[in-house]
């Protein structure tokens, strides 16, 4: 499918509203007010759907993490928000949410020029789903309640012994550029809930919503030093807030050689960590399903945010009888995610987020070539002048030692195979380091339930992929992560239980 000569890729106008907020200087976000770094360092900003740089962000100084942290840390050994009664803090949550809502077309618009999705994704999934979170978790503030618990081995009545559950104190929360917004908000949701404060750094590609939000956690009422915004390199302030020993937790969402390297060092002060890493999810096809429908859903699963999605379908197994099927199914959605700039209305993908992804992808294909992989679909950059443009891409003739069936890609690119029966599937589908997600297509209940039992991922999706709900625990099994996100576990991980036991 060549659409080259029919997409124009220029990107669109931006809103006086987007232009004013790039034309701001360059500031962190700390005690509630916008202050200079203590260096000079910027990062540039830059749109991926024209490869053009369009602002500059902070590049934060060690100082200015120490600062951050210390008035993250003040702020929470004051009592100042953990004190306040549950009522108030969820109150203060959900002015928050409300605000996002008000926000809601310019947050968008920002997060497609900032990270190159298309602004109708972004307004449908990104922000309202970055309320949710805070909509729920604000509930919760209310309703951390410890046990009255009868001692074993003592006479009752003799002591008196109950828990409480407690905030854990001092956050440092990184975050990636794949859904910034939605992963900042879902990241500080539970530490307020819990009464914790926080230092936020969003990643160095995509800072543009993480500081809007800033904007809006001080319109709604957060007392000062609550939640601190840090914008800065991985390697520098990142790393200085993993291993600042006024932090109590680190939370932390990308890859999974990053998650590593935070894991151990975080190990020094013994910090509480929670990682969501990488994924490399298997889409399982049975004979039984209607091919048309099933075939849109595995393009979704890996097509949507230009496959930049850590749950991504990006294995997909079908069954022999309906393979070729699927595959023709898969690829006759190319027109509709030929990927377009991100301000383009028909956009349902853009490019990819930087330079650096999409030679990162280019190189993954050209590598799956080079091993011997047949193209179904795509398997090539779209014609643009600027702009990191991936066409959606299926690669079939693959085997499971290749780098393609076996890495993170992290793009558009979806390698397909064959299989006979469930245990063979099953088999494949656990035949990596990864254990994020997985999709399963099937009428047959029994089915569905048998490999939902056998793959070891912490999602199993029944005929969808990558849906997510805030009320329901996400996270990895293996090398995809440690703890769990959303719902009631979601927040236990910013929860430290104490125990008091009164002799009568
Ligand atoms: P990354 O893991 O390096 O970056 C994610 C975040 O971690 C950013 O905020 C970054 O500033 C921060 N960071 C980097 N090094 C750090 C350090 N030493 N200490 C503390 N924080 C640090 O991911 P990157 O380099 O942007 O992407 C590389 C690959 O990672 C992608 O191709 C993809 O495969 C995977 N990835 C997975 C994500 C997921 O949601 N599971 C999200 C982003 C990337
Ligand atoms: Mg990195």
């Amino acid at each position: 499918m060549n659409d080259m000569t029919t997409i124009d890729r220029t990107q669109r106008p931006y809103s006086a509203a987007a232009q004013a907020f790039l034309a701001r200087k360059p500031a962190l976000f700390i005690n509630n007010e916008w202050v200079a770094s203590s260096q000079d360092a910027l990062i540039e900003v830059e749109d991926p759907s024209s490869g053009k740089i369009i602002g500059h962000v902070v590049d934060a100084s060690d100082k200015d993490v120490d600062r951050a942290v210390a008035a993250a840390r003040a702020a929470f050994d004051d009592g100042r928000w953990s004190n306040l009664p549950p009522m108030v803090r969820e109150r203060i949550m959900i002015r928050l949410a409300d605000l996002i809502e008000a926000n809601a077309d310019e947050l968008a618009e920002l997060e497609a020029i900032d990270n190159g999705k298309p602004k109708g994704m972004a307004g449908a999934v990104d922000v309202p789903g970055a309320a949710s979170h805070i909509r729920f978790m604000a509930g919760w503030a209310s309703k951390l309640n410890g046990e009255v618990i009868q001692p074993y081995s003592m006479p009752n009545g003799t002591v008196f012994g109950y828990t409480k559950k407690e905030p854990v104190g001092v956050c440092a929360q990184i975050v990636p550029w794949n859904f910034p917004l939605l992963m900042a908000c879902l990241k500080i949701a539970p530490a307020l809930a819990a009464g914790c404060t926080t230092v936020l750094k969003p990643a160095e590609q995509t800072s543009l919503t993480a500081l809007r939000l800033a904007d809006l956690i001080a319109e709604a009422g957060f007392p000062a030093g609550v939640v601190n915004v840090i914008t800065g390199n991985g390697h520098t302030a990142g790393d200085r807030m993993v291993k600042h020993p006024d932090v109590d937790k680190v939370a932390f969402t990308g890859s999974t050689e990053i998650g590593k390297l935070i894991n151990k060092n975080a190990t020094d002060t013994l910090k509480r960590v929670t990682l969501e890493l990488g994924g490399k999810s298997p889409v399982v096809v049975m004979p039984d399903v209607d091919v048309a429908v099933t075939a849109a859903g595995a393009a979704g699963a890996i097509f949507f945010n230009s496959g930049q999605v850590c749950v991504a379908g990006s294995r997909l197994y079908a069954h022999r009888s309906v393979f070729d099927q699927v595959i023709e199914g898969v690829a006759a959605t190319a027109p509709f995610w030929a990927p377009r700039a991100s301000l383009d209305p028909e956009a349902h993908m853009g490019p990819l987020v930087s330079k650096e992804q999409f030679e990162r992808v280019m190189g993954y294909i050209e590598a799956g070539k080079r091993d011997g992989a047949s193209v179904a679909m795509g398997g090539d950059a779209a014609a643009a002048d600027g702009g990191y443009y991936v066409n959606p891409t299926v690669l079939v003739d693959v085997n499971p030692q290749m780098s393609v069936v076996r890495e993170e890609i992290f793009g558009p690119v979806v390698v397909a195979q064959r299989f006979d029966d469930i245990d063979e599937v099953a088999r494949e589908a656990n035949n990596t380091c990864y254990g994020l997600g997985a999709g399963v297509w099937t009428k047959d209940v029994a089915t569905m339930h048998k490999l939902a039992a056998k793959i070891k991922a912490g999602t199993v999706w029944g005929n969808c992929h990558a849906v997510i709900d805030t009320a329901l625990p996400f996270g990895g099994f293996k090398e995809s992560g440690l703890g769990r996100e959303q719902g009631r576990q979601g927040i236990e991980s910013y929860l430290e239980t104490k125990t008091v036991i009164v002799q009568l």
